[in-house]
């Protein structure tokens, strides 16, 4: 397969594009549609830097948004785009504190999931045209979203565009704080079953603030919760 890195994607030699947890054997869509089991991010190849891997609780997903999630929530201005949506519990949160949301999300099974619960979300790459743009009142990057592309830079600088004005991303980073990696990732389910590979990259906190920094976004909190790391960043006005 030859592969060429691009913002949303893996281009494969057939002119396809590679996205989180596809091809292969699905193993995204298959549990999305059980919202149960644990899937593994892990690297394609084993590389010299030897990244570990990175587990997705498919309940967690699933389930409605934490009290911390809300709480971060409740601390932002709407109108509010979840960028890699899933499922969509962040945008049923929206909903319950009255903040209008949309969701986008390269998984059709995990926008009709999140259309289900009753928010509002276009199957789509954030890399595409989307409504409203540059007058978003905040953005979430949460779960290792940050990772979407592969590209942390050019991720930040997309949604940074995105925002309105003194807008806000919410974003998760990883422990620990200079953990700053771009690799190619596969999804694997607990039955070994794995995607295509497709661009990916970790961020730990400094790490995110310094991509942030270039991006044109200020970051103004940084709240460690419960094992959780988030950093509110606010794009110059
Ligand atoms: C780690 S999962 C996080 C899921 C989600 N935040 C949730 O609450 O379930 C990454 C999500 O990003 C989506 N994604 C990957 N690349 C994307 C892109 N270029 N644009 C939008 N969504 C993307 C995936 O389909 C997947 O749903």
């Amino acid at each position: 397969m030859s592969i060429q890195t691009a913002p949303s994607g893996t281009v494969r030699a057939d002119g396809t594009v590679a996205l989180f947890g596809q091809g292969r054997h699905e193993p995204y869509a298959g549990s999305l549609s059980h919202g149960l089991g644990r899937l593994t991010l892990r690297p394609d190849a084993v590389g010299p830097d030897d990244i570990g891997p990175v587990h997705f609780n498919m309940l967690g997903f699933s389930a409605p948004a934490t009290a911390v999630e809300r709480g971060l929530l409740g601390t932002l201005r709407g109108p509010v785009l979840d960028v890699g949506c899933g499922p969509g519990r962040m945008l049923a949160a929206a909903r319950d504190l009255g903040l209008a949301s949309l969701g986008v999300d390269t998984s059709a099974p995990a926008v009709r999931l999140a259309v289900g619960r009753g928010g509002t979300a276009i199957h789509g790459s954030i890399f595409d045209p989307l409504p409203h743009e540059g007058g978003w009142g905040s953005a979430l990057l949460l779960d290792g979203n940050i990772g979407i592309g592969g590209n942390i830079r050019v991720l930040l600088e997309r949604v940074a565009s995105l925002l309105a004005p003194g807008g806000r991303l919410l974003a998760e980073a990883e422990t620990p704080d200079f953990l700053d990696v771009a690799y190619l990732a596969v999804l694997e389910d607990s039955s070994g079953h794995r995607s295509d590979a497709f661009p990916w990259a970790r961020a730990g906190a400094a790490a995110l603030a310094a991509h942030a920094a270039r991006a044109d976004l200020a970051a103004v909190a940084t709240r460690r919760v419960q094992g959780r790391v988030f950093l509110t960043l606010e794009r110059r006005a």
